[in-house]
């Protein structure tokens, strides 16, 4: 029956990490996943969230189902959090509670892809692996834009603006709004004016992946971006994720959110993502949603959050500073600046896949092909020891 099923080469992300599980050595560092790690190195359980788990755990609620578009509390307090000031009426805005970000990407493109046939994304050069795996699996073609000038290890402004500027009308563009995965390069505010320019001017679809709000400068910085096209009235597609910044991986909670300027859409829109999540999975888990919209609604505990976010990216911050000055001392003829000028979880370190087998190999230090680490996998007590294993990969 099932002989002509291929085996599975595995995920490049998700299967390094079974890798690493596998793994016996003792001093064996992972810097793969995207996962935030402590000083310690233990995946923290955020106080906020853990005070809110407890008073829900106090209280005997039945695990009833939630509506298809997910909890009606959790939602509104999603569009408080990435809009702000700026949040839009609801005959503006669509929002559905989803899987995770990924989640909300496959919502998102199933929606697309049933009413504008023939679909075809435009995603940056590089992009998060699985953008690809979720947009062909939903029927999209995949184009790329240029993004990442492996020269200077920045952006590729003029190139990608140049891209944009030549799609077609109604071409759906994938966009990070902060702390681009993998390259952790973003636009400057003056960079994301002229995208946004070009968007408009063309009439362009923004597909918005947020999975860091609140890692590169600030919970509200981080999404000017996406605010801009509100107050601009462009349309656009957001999918967002609370895996990070609350430290919920496995619980799946994150939101897609569909801002129409037309007034009077969003009520058909939000039917049709519905009607979307009915026929992948008929409704969104519970628990997750609800902490974070504990969170998020009461005023102590979203200022414990934030403050708990905060301390996350300048910790992260503090690694990047760390791990640059030990590779700079080790190698003195090369420079890490680069890694100070990346935001977010990820460094992108120009390593070739051919390093990062021999990080692996010889040092216990596991990377993403790419050159992609995880910074926030770093600590006090293993940054010494991946300098060393990079320095001695780079040294030849
Ligand atoms: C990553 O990029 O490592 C994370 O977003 C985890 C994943 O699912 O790939």
């Amino acid at each position: 029956m099932f002989s002509h099923l291929p085996p599975y080469a595995g995920d490049p992300i998700l299967s390094l990490m079974e890798q690493f599980l596998r793994d016996e050595r003792p001093g064996k560092v992972n810097l793969g996943i995207g996962i935030y790690a402590d000083g310690q190195g233990a995946i923290p359980v955020l106080p906020s969230v853990r005070s809110v788990d407890q008073a829900l755990a106090a209280v005997a609620a039945p695990y009833t189902y939630l509506p298809m578009e997910g909890h009606a509390g959790y939602r509104q307090a999603v569009a408080q959090l990435l809009f702000g000031a700026d949040v839009p009426a609801p005959e503006h805005l669509a929002v559905v509670q989803t899987l995770g970000g990924s989640g909300a990407l496959k919502v998102g493109a199933d929606l697309i892809a049933r009413f504008f046939p023939q679909p075809t994304i435009w995603i940056p050069d590089p992009t998060w692996d699985n953008h690809i795996g979720i947009f062909e699996g939903a029927g999209f073609k995949t184009e790329r834009y240029p993004y990442y000038d492996a020269q200077t290890k920045g952006l590729a402004f003029d190139a990608m603006l140049a891209k944009l500027a030549s799609l077609p009308k109604g071409a759906v563009v994938l966009l990070h709004p902060c702390c681009h995965n993998p390259t952790g390069v973003d636009p400057m505010r003056e960079q994301w004016v002229q995208i946004i320019d070009t968007v408009e001017q063309r009439g362009l679809l923004p597909f918005f992946d947020l999975a860091y709000q609140g890692f590169a400068e600030s919970l509200d910085e981080d999404v000017w971006a996406v605010r801009e096209c509100v107050r601009r009235g462009i349309a656009f597609f957001l999918s967002n994720s609370f895996s990070k910044i609350f430290s919920l991986y496995g619980e799946r909670v994150g939101a897609l959110s569909v801002f129409c300027p037309q007034p009077g859409q969003a009520a058909n829109v939000l039917g049709q993502l519905k009607l979307t999540v009915r026929r992948n999975y008929s409704s969104p888990p519970m628990h997750g949603a609800l902490m974070v919209a504990r969170v998020l609604s009461d005023a102590a505990l979203r200022a414990q959050w934030q403050a708990e976010v905060e301390q996350m990216r300048v910790r992260v911050r503090d690694m990047r500073i760390k791990l640059s000055a030990q590779l700079k001392a080790a190698v003195p003829d090369r420079d890490f600046d680069f890694l100070l000028r990346q935001n977010g979880m990820f460094g992108y370190t120009g390593l070739s896949a051919a390093q990062v087998d021999r990080l692996r190999d010889e040092f216990g230090v596991y990377a993403v092909s790419s050159g992609r680490i995880c910074v926030a996998g770093l600590n006090d007590g293993n940054v010494a020891r991946v300098a060393e294993a990079m320095s001695g990969v780079l040294r030849g």
